[in-house]
């Protein structure tokens, strides 16, 4: 072939390529009815349809992704949907006075209590109704918190999704209900990926983060915090299939034009692998790396452990990637160096307190972070 007919065909096939790229409103309506799930796996590249069990091997095989089916924009294609991060600078922390003896009033067996609650659901799959009902346990637990402190004015609500799951949020108000908001969050859900409808326990990935807000919202709203600016605790459905529930609030939040401090995302802090040093490993990508020295600031003046920055997890590997996705400065502390210290037994029977490696004195060192992110944040 000359080089010639070469560029030829080459442009042909890149043309072709080019018309399929962005996917009709049709198309979106017509493959979701029949039950196809849209998957996008990279950043600026048109994401595929695939049947649910394709997904749920991409689940098992560890492969992460967006399931953009119900976020997806046909206006806007997938190059489109993509902000990063904007310009956010952070004052350093200056509030051990305020902050040190809330972080005092941190109840380790408050932790061990609501992790046995959430565990104790067979699963917290997105679309069982031990899923659903674990997602009206959390609500009604931060309920009880928020109606035993009037005061606080703080509330709670369900988010709904199509699916059984709803994520929940709640909120502290703040002084001024106009400033940005602060966000922490981590997802609810549990998987057993090999059999959807099996034990999933789910104790780290993410009971953990659950319980690390469960327990850092009870002590800042038992404790008469009153921020300047709104701060909200999201607890997300149906992280495991796709970052559903984060996706589906971020793109609410970005569409409404509420402006955010920063998103702190807690998923997986409970294992040291045993052996290692323990450490607070910071994400370095689809992250903002000003809110990241902001939170390396917050370890060295609130947590006993050090930190350091992690290894990269790649792309959609947990719901502040949702946040990133839409232009929010995001970060996510984890449990240890990603992925060789990270928790092997996550998404099946075996996530539960008993693993050697899971330790109650890890994971309530990110309760502490919550709690000083939330207060010199809330400040900010
Ligand atoms: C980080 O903060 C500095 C100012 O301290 C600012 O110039 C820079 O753009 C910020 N970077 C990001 C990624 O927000
Ligand atoms: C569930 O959590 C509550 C605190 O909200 C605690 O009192 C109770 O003991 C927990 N249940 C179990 C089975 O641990
Ligand atoms: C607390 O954070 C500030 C700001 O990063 C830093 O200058 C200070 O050294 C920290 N304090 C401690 C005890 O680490
Ligand atoms: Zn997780």
């Amino acid at each position: 072939m000359t080089l010639f007919l070469r560029r030829v065909l080459l442009a042909v096939v890149a043309a072709a390529v080019a018309c399929q790229a962005l996917i009709t409103e049709e198309e979106l309506a017509e493959k979701a009815a029949q039950g196809l799930r849209l998957i996008d796996f990279e950043e600026g590249v048109e994401p595929v349809w695939m049947t649910e069990d394709e997904k749920l091997e991409l689940i098992r095989s560890d492969k992460n992704f967006f399931d953009v089916t119900e976020t997806y924009d046909p206006l806007e294609g997938e190059s489109f949907t993509l902000f990063r991060a904007g310009q956010v600078a952070y004052s350093p922390p200056s509030r051990r006075a305020d902050v040190t003896p809330l972080i005092a009033k941190i109840s380790l067996s408050n932790m061990q209590g609501y992790l046995a609650n959430l565990t104790n659901f067979h699963n917290r799959y997105y679309r069982s109704a031990t899923g659903a009902a674990a997602s009206v346990w959390i609500r009604d637990t931060v309920q009880q918190i928020a109606t035993s402190y009037p005061t606080s004015r703080a509330t709670v609500s369900l988010f709904a999704h199509s699916f059984v799951q709803s994520s929940i949020i709640a909120k502290i108000p703040g002084k001024n209900p106009a400033a940005p908001i602060v966000v922490l969050g981590a997802h609810m859900d549990s998987i057993n990926s090999r059999d959807t409808s099996g034990r999933a326990p789910g104790a780290d990935d993410d009971g953990s983060g659950s319980v690390n807000l469960l327990e850092a919202f009870r002590v800042l709203v038992t404790s008469g915090f009153q921020p300047e600016g709104p701060v909200e605790f999201h607890w997300y459905a149906g992280e495991e299939a796709g970052l559903l529930g984060s996706q589906a609030i971020a793109r609410d939040y970005k569409s409404r034009n509420v402006e955010l401090k920063g998103m702190l995302q807690l998923d997986m802090t409970a294992y040291v692998r045993p052996g290692s040093t323990e450490v607070i490993s910071l994400m370095p990508d689809f992250t903002n790396s000003n809110l990241t020295s902001f939170i390396g600031a917050l370890v060295d003046n609130y947590s006993r452990l050090n930190w350091a920055i992690n290894n990269p997890c790649g792309y959609a590997c947990s719901d502040h990637a949702s946040w990133d996705r839409q232009g929010y400065p995001a970060a996510l502390p984890f449990e240890g160096t990603y992925p060789s210290n990270s928790n092997g037994v996550i998404h099946s029977a075996s996530d539960t307190i008993t693993v050697s490696g899971f330790s109650w004195d890890h994971t309530l060192e990110y309760t502490k972070l919550a709690v000083a992110y939330a207060y010199e944040l809330g400040f900010q």
